[in-house]
């Protein structure tokens, strides 16, 4: 591997360390031909960067800075050696963190980037890759671009087609601008133990308001679940489907943290009644103290769902009775399979004034 054009031209990279997949000389050349060949100053930001060769080849084409991000260490002794071997060593760092923390340190530090490449592992899957991109708007110079590469041929676009894709070989290149990747994401929390049609309403009012929706399926809260999380991520998946801008995931930490890592600035909660009202202000100030650039927003539930909790499922079906009015058909079997015959769900004797 050498690099093509620019001030290291000719130059031989170092060994390809095992385990990295780096671009190849002739996808490189093609890719910087439909970037525009060479750069006036400005930075790049290499993420996944391997051997470095698309950050090294940036700096050797003009690009003044450049800052790689690469967790294995080999790669990364590799990225420094092909940096000395180039004499690009000044103008460069290369950070060993992973990339959600170094886009947080970067972002934290008001770091903007003219180019910023991505070659992440073919095993990362595409909702992943689409996290990453929603959080490189913020670090993207006006007139910033994205370049993400992607092997094997794959099926899936990303960001629903935004952006301009070229395919070289087995190899699909997608450029984005910075207003391709100013999306607006929000997160709709909750234990959804089980999904009802209630959440659904309001998972799919959201949808139509923001660019994509992350459901995220509270991982700890639940104690002694008949479904386990994963299980209840696939129910809310499959009564989502239809809905192309949403997607599900677990969360087994802080919500504000979550949001965080998917670029999101707002929570959204659905409210049935006043009753819902002192835990969801305690939830949303606790959540603004601790993260004051997420706002928590509230849709109103549609009057006929407003009588409607996990927590009643939960006990109708534990008795044996009929949940077909508030679960969709599609999961309806499960469900009740899950919870009839439980323990009636003493939790919301309790805490009746509380929402679940
Ligand atoms: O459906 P629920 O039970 O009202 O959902 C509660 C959930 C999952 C939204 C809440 O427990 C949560 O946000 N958990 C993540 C942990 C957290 O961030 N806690 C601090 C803020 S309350």
């Amino acid at each position: 591997m050498r690099i093509i054009s620019g001030s290291a031209r000719g130059a031989r990279l170092a060994a390809v360390p095992p385990g990295v997949r780096p671009t190849s000389d002739r996808v490189r050349e093609s890719l910087f031909n439909a970037l525009g060949q060479f750069f006036d100053g400005g930075a790049t930001l290499d993420l996944y960067a391997g051997t470095g060769a698309l950050g090294i080849e940036a700096l050797s084409r003009g690009v003044e800075r450049a800052t790689f991000v690469e967790k294995n260490a080999r790669a990364a002794a590799a990225i420094g050696e092909n940096l000395r071997r180039t004499r690009l060593e000044e103008r460069a760092e290369v950070t060993r963190e992973s990339v959600g923390r170094a886009l947080e340190r970067l972002r934290e530090h008001g770091r903007t980037y003219n180019l910023i490449f991505m070659d992440p592992p073919y095993r990362i899957a595409t909702t992943e890759v689409e996290g990453v991109l929603s959080r490189l708007g913020a670090l993207l110079a006006p007139d910033g671009r994205v370049v993400v590469e992607r092997g094997d041929a794959p099926e899936e676009v990303l960001l629903g087609e935004k952006g301009v894709t070229r395919r070289y070989g087995g190899t699909v290149v997608t450029v984005f601008d910075r207003s391709d990747l100013m999306m607006s994401v929000a997160i709709c929390p909750g234990s959804f133990d089980p999904i009802t049609v209630g959440h659904i309403d309001v998972i799919q009012r959201a949808s139509g308001v923001f660019d994509h929706v992350v459901v995220a399926v509270g991982a700890n809260r639940v104690k002694n679940p008949r479904l386990s999380p994963e299980e209840r991520v696939r129910l809310i998946e499959k009564v989502t489907g239809d809905l192309g801008n949403v997607s599900v995931e677990i969360m087994d930490g802080l919500l504000v943290e979550f949001a965080r890592e998917r670029g999101a600035r707002v929570i959204v909660k659905g409210l049935r009644a006043v009753s819902d009202f002192n835990s969801e202000f305690e939830q949303a100030q606790l959540n603004q103290t601790l993260d004051s650039e997420i706002e928590t927003m509230f849709i109103m539930a549609t009057a006929k769902h407003s009588f409607l909790s996990s927590s009643a499922v939960r006990e109708i079906a534990s008795y044996g009775g009929d949940v077909s009015e508030f679960v969709p058909r599609e999961i309806l079997g499960t469900v009740v399979e899950a919870y009839s015959g439980t323990q009636p769900d003493t939790e919301r004797r309790i805490k009746t004034e509380s929402k679940g």
